[in-house]
């Protein structure tokens, strides 16, 4: 027996093993082109032949494939071996895909806690690398050690499979609003006239005021507490306005400020004006344009 097992030796997965070998956990492995164990197994690693018997050797086996229904074919090839075990599927994957496998990994009497990994396989094991991970209150208690071994400020984010994929697709929306918002904002200041360097050296200078702004959805959305924002809707929606012919003026495309004003028009109709910004969620949250 072995302290833990991991399958698939890819980038990603070879770092989680030898993240658990350098935790000085025993550690076996198994991967389909069995010749990606070879370097694990000099670093101290056991081979397993199949991947029923790496889950065999260990109570927890992390899985790392290209998604999860490749996780899927494996573990249904080594259902023998599922039961009273426990499998942390570290796969990138859909939340339907993932619900799947945590109802297949139920019937075959294994437990299952997934996660996302924040990090490039050259950064598992450091102390700032997130892994965010859903399971139920007592797993998470049991395996952090396990987890924050593969990055040290892994964070337990809920209890339901499919979670992760809306929480990546959040994550991944808030950059794209950043990267876009460059994209605009770049095309309004090169038809202006105004170099992109000084637009790309005032762009961080301008997102300092943003840092608040992170504690100010949790402090605001949860509760639906709007009241007395250091700005309100109202405000907004007249800024927006202003951007909005600024760009029409310089005769530039405007698909994304024309976005944000009919945004907080809408939440100016559902009366939400002296309110926060973070108001609008309560509108969007209910209202799917279909
Ligand atoms: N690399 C990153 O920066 C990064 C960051 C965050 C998350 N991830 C996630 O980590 C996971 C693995 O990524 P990676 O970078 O390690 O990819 P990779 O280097 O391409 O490795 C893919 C792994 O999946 C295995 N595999 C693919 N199809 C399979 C199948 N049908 N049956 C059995 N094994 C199969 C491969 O086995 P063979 O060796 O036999 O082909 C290999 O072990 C992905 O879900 C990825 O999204 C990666």
């Amino acid at each position: 027996m072995t302290d833990i097992s991991v399958i698939g030796l890819g980038a990603m997965g070879s770092a989680l093993a030898r993240a658990q070998i350098a935790a000085g956990r025993s550690v076996t492995v198994w991967n389909r082109s069995p010749e990606k164990a070879t370097p694990l197994v000099a670093e101290g690693a056991i081979v397993a032949a199949t991947a029923s018997e790496a889950i065999a050797a260990s109570p927890v086996t992390i899985t790392c494939v290209k998604s999860h229904p490749q996780t899927m074919g494996i573990l249904q090839n080594a259902s023998n071996a599922l039961p009273g075990k426990t499998i942390i599927e570290l796969s990138t994957g859909g939340a339907t895909e993932a619900e799947d496998l945590a109802h297949f990994l139920e019937g075959a009497g294994a437990e299952w806690m997934f996660g996302i990994i924040n990090a490039y396989p050259h950064m598992i094991g450091n102390e700032d690398v997130v892994l965010s991970v859903v399971g139920t209150e007592e797993q998470w208690t049991s395996h952090s050690p396990i987890i924050t071994s593969m990055g040290g400020s892994s964070v337990h984010v809920g209890d339901q499979a499919g979670m992760l994929a809306a929480l990546f697709a959040g994550l991944f929306t808030v950059r794209q609003g950043f990267m876009w918002g460059m994209i605009y904002g770049a095309i309004a200041c090169k038809k202006a006239g105004i170099s992109m360097q000084a637009f790309s050296d005032l762009v961080p200078i301008s997102m300092g005021m943003m840092k608040p702004y992170y504690d100010y959805f949790a402090a605001t959305v949860p509760n639906a507490t709007y009241d007395d924002p250091p700005a309100t809707m109202q405000t907004y929606a007249a800024a927006l306005e202003d951007v909005l012919a600024s760009f029409e003026a310089l005769g530039a495309r405007d698909e994304l400020p024309r976005l944000f004003v009919d945004m907080a028009n809408k939440g100016m109709a559902a009366g939400y004006e002296d309110k926060a910004l973070t108001a609008i969620i309560e509108v969007l949250a209910q209202d799917r344009a279909d």
